[in-house]
């Protein structure tokens, strides 16, 4: 089988200033070590992988005092060349949002505010022609109204259930235009039903996976960028005919975050989609 990839274009942040310092998620321990120097040699290593496979990265400087701002998918929600803030449930992330907002500006992309709490891709992730729509931790659902408003895509509200897949890209993976990847667990029954109902053919993933946040994944509708220790999920991947390529980032997952985190997909018009 012969997938097609599309060339990506992505914005990512340095984690220059990468730390745990505050506990916002059930992945976050102040009082565990964590290898600066490495979380910034893996995550060079991320963005190489991206380079090499053709996608484009644009860098956003890092602030200090802003450690999670490598966390890139929460900067904003970018699709048609509308870019939409961010408003963070938690007061550490708050100065995260204007700084996002300004790069997303200055590259030219028409602006809209968040009216209640929004983490961006984190909780936004476009399948096809439907917005999946994370809520329960940290996205208010009252932002989903708002998400078909400014970007005219259907919205279909995902509950999240366990607090250790708190953003939607903990739990699910779009793979391409027609499906997905997901753990059944991470999702209220409702939300399961309307899984499985959208995507007959989509993976589900093992809690194994899950736990090494294995589907905090990106693919280009070809390669899979994961978790290195998400090997059930890479072999299933395989068999379903999707390259994959596993990648460390034991740093960054001690603040809950893996490739997909550290990675914000900026959609230009349609036609250059
Ligand atoms: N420590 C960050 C937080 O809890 C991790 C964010 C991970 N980002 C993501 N898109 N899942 O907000």
């Amino acid at each position: 089988m012969t997938m097609d990839a599309t060339r990506q274009r992505f914005l990512m942040c340095r984690p220059t200033y990468f730390a745990v310092d505050y506990a916002i998620n059930p992945w976050m321990d102040p009082t565990a070590p964590v290898d600066a120097d490495l979380a910034i040699r893996q995550w060079e290593q991320l963005r190489q992988t991206y380079l090499d496979l053709g996608h484009e990265v644009e860098l956003i400087d890092p602030v200090a005092g802003l450690p999670d701002m490598v966390f890139a998918a929460n900067g904003g929600t970018v699709i048609d060349g509308h870019a939409m803030a961010v408003q963070f449930r938690d007061p550490q992330r708050a100065d995260e949002a204007p700084a996002y907002r300004a790069w997303f500006e200055a590259a030219g992309f028409e602006m809209y505010d968040p009216k209640h709490v929004n983490e961006g891709e984190g909780d936004v992730l476009l399948v096809g022609d439907h917005l999946l729509a994370g809520t329960g931790f940290r996205t208010a659902h009252a932002s989903h109204a708002q998400l078909q408003e400014v970007f005219g895509y259907p919205v279909i509200t995902m509950q999240l259930v366990d607090p250790r897949f708190y953003h939607l890209d903990t739990a699910l993976t779009v793979l391409d235009e027609r499906t997905v990847a997901y753990l059944p667990e991470a999702f209220s029954p409702g939300s399961r039903a309307v899984l499985r109902r959208l995507f007959p053919i989509a993976i589900q993933a093992t809690m194994a996976d899950a736990e090494v946040l294995g589907l905090n994944a990106v693919s280009d509708g070809r390669t899979v960028v994961l978790p290195a220790q998400a090997t059930d999920l890479a072999a299933k991947l395989r068999d379903r005919g999707y390259q994959t390529i596993g990648i460390d980032l034991s740093e960054l997952r001690k603040a809950g975050g893996g490739p997909k985190c550290c990675t914000l997909r900026l959609r230009q018009g349609k036609a250059s989609k």
